[in-house]
């Protein structure tokens, strides 16, 4: 046996050391303990309602979730809810992995097990869908050092089901009064958080409550003014960050690449902002602000040709390009596109006596078929042809299992640098371009999902595992678990469990109207958005590259936060 933390001397467990499965920095992350809120350092805690902010509830979400609807937003104060007997407690962890979910599942754990030694908690394995066919294992002390500050999901794994009938709703009871279960926590984005909704209103009178907590890279998970950022943004966009400082400095010392980079976050484009505050690359395209100003995918073409053509006649053919992957549904012309084709797929997969489904025909009889459905439009067949055949082939790939369009299939980047690349050609042509387009593009998701938490994040998941299980112990159900000002220190985050109805609105999904939680879109008159449009033109012409580096754990600067989150908490 060798000691974990220092190499052996003897070759063949020296070798055994250096390849050991858990990497030097794994086994000291795993000895970090997260310091938890001081409300906390008592007990539990006990909930309190909070005055000051009102929380409208959509007429839709009081005649689907009656109960829930009559939820209060709360804070929790110091003190102690004594409980007598052990509790059984289920945690799932749902849609895209985000670094922080498993402090999520640890702050619960250690929180209930402080509560009452007896306490359990079950761990729904591969998502929702363990909930639905009871798949699942004890989560255990062992587990949990293991896998502290660790990214990733894989103590459980996820999935993106949705409980979103009647005979799944009724599986999720069953399996819920099987385990004997008083509550379940819901670790998720937007639509996962709309589960949990469901799930409280559903399983209220067998006793389980529920409670969401907010999750997603995409960072489009907020509350104004009580939630602002979900756990995972920040890891993410530094994971991300890292890669764009390293790419500024390789292109700025070759001087001859652009590289286009495609951010994952596909309805917000909070990581391309945070990205680009991090960075300073010579073009940043902000989906909100696309569709703010009614621009087509030719003009965004124009925008990103123009700097350089900019920068080539200054003798600079090279630069960075930031592209959030959600970019396309913010042109008008081609999300008009997206809606109608998910509509038309849906419709045609919906009428059973088809033998196949739409996905399986060929991709001509695909296109034959949008263009003899009565929604489709001359003028969205004229757009539709007219787009690069990438682009089209894109457009028609199979939606997620919420029907959203899978913006991460579509190589974004790879098309717009096509597309600027032919346009640079017809410049050249008239001789207004003189420049070399030498270009790599790079795609930027799953690694950043997958990366290590950031110290913000471990803290920041772990305490709100803590927070859940406070809400869960004073009766709360039909809540989302949160921590109000982020951009403070620690010592002054404040948890808060806010009601789940009130973030509701009715999207259209699968060709009909559904009641799910918002997403938070760039606010263009956020103070983090207005400095970037006051840099963004120097960044473009001149060089002005920062170098985050990567993600530290120790040291000064190991207590980093996202920029977009300090910005927008100025009081300016
Ligand atoms: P969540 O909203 O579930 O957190 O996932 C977000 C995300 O990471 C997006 O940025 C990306 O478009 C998508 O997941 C990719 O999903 P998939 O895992 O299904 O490829």
């Amino acid at each position: 046996m060798t000691d974990k933390n220092t190499p052996s001397q003897d070759p063949q467990n020296l070798i055994a050391d250096l390849l050991r499965n858990d990497s030097p920095i794994r086994l000291e992350r795993m000895a970090y303990q997260p310091p938890l809120l001081p409300v906390f350092r008592q007990g539990v805690g006990s909930v309190l309602p909070m005055e000051g902010y009102s929380l409208e509830v959509l007429k839709a979400a009081r005649e689907q979730l009656p109960f829930v609807s009559e939820n209060q937003l709360l804070q929790i104060i110091p003190g102690d809810t004594m409980q007598e007997h052990p509790r059984r407690l289920g945690i799932v962890l749902s849609g895209g992995p985000a670094p922080g979910g498993h402090n999520v599942i640890a702050g619960a754990f250690e929180a209930a097990k402080r509560a009452h030694p007896d306490n359990t908690l079950i761990g729904f394995l591969a998502g929702p869908k363990g909930i639905i066919i009871n798949k699942h294992k004890e989560v255990t002390g062992e587990m949990i050092g293991e896998y502290k500050n660790s990214g990733g999901f894989h103590m459980l794994g996820t999935g993106r089901d949705k409980i979103d009938n009647a005979d799944k709703m009724g599986q999720c009871r069953q399996t819920c009064t099987d385990l004997a279960l008083d509550g379940l926590i819901v670790v998720g984005g937007d639509d996962s958080n709309t589960n949990a909704a469901f799930l409280a209103e559903n399983m209220r009178d067998i006793g389980v409550q529920v409670i969401g907590i907010p999750k997603t890279i995409d960072g489009d998970l907020q509350v104004p003014g009580l939630l602002q950022v979900p756990f995972g943004y920040h890891s993410a966009c530094m994971s991300f960050a890292t890669e764009v400082g390293n790419l500024n400095s390789d292109c700025k010392s070759d001087l001859k690449y652009w590289h286009f980079n495609r951010l994952m976050g596909r309805s917000a484009s909070h990581i391309a902002l945070e990205v680009a505050l991090q960075t300073h690359p010579n073009v940043i395209l902000i989906g909100e602000e696309i569709e703010d100003k009614e621009l087509t995918i030719h003009n965004v073409v124009r925008l990103i040709a123009d700097v350089v053509v900019d920068r080539a006649q200054r003798g600079m053919n090279y630069g960075t390009i930031l592209i959030p992957e959600g970019i396309l549904e913010f042109i008008y012309e081609i999300n008009t596109l997206i809606i109608k084709i998910s509509y038309i797929i849906a419709s045609y997969d919906k009428e059973a006596w088809h033998e196949e489904s739409f996905h399986k025909l060929p991709f001509e009889d695909q296109v034959q078929l949008i263009d003899n459905h009565d929604i489709w439009r001359d003028y969205d067949s004229r757009v539709f042809m007219g787009l690069p055949t990438e682009l089209q082939r894109g457009l028609l790939l199979p939606r997620d299992s919420h029907g959203n369009f899978q913006f991460a299939q579509v190589r974004t980047e790879r098309i717009l640098l096509d597309m600027v690349s032919t346009y640079l050609r017809k410049q050249r042509g008239k001789g207004i371009y003189k420049g070399t387009f030498k270009n790599q593009n790079h795609y930027y998701g799953y690694d950043g999902r997958g990366s290590f938490p950031t110290k913000f994040d471990c803290d920041f998941g772990y305490n709100l595992g803590v927070t859940a299980f406070g809400l869960l112990a004073n009766g709360c159900t039909g809540y989302m678990a949160a921590i109000k000002d982020l951009h403070k220190p620690l010592e002054h985050w404040q948890p808060i469990g806010i009601p789940l109805a009130p973030l509701m609105h009715l999207e259209e999904r699968k060709g009909r109207l559904e009641l799910v939680i918002a997403k938070q879109r760039v606010d263009l008159e956020s103070t983090a958005f207005k400095t970037l449009t006051q840099e963004r033109t120097k960044w473009a012409i001149e060089d002005h590259y920062r170098f985050p580096g990567p993600i530290q754990f120790y040291g000064p600067c190991a207590d980093a936060k996202p920029i977009t989150l300090q910005l927008n908490a100025l009081d300016l």
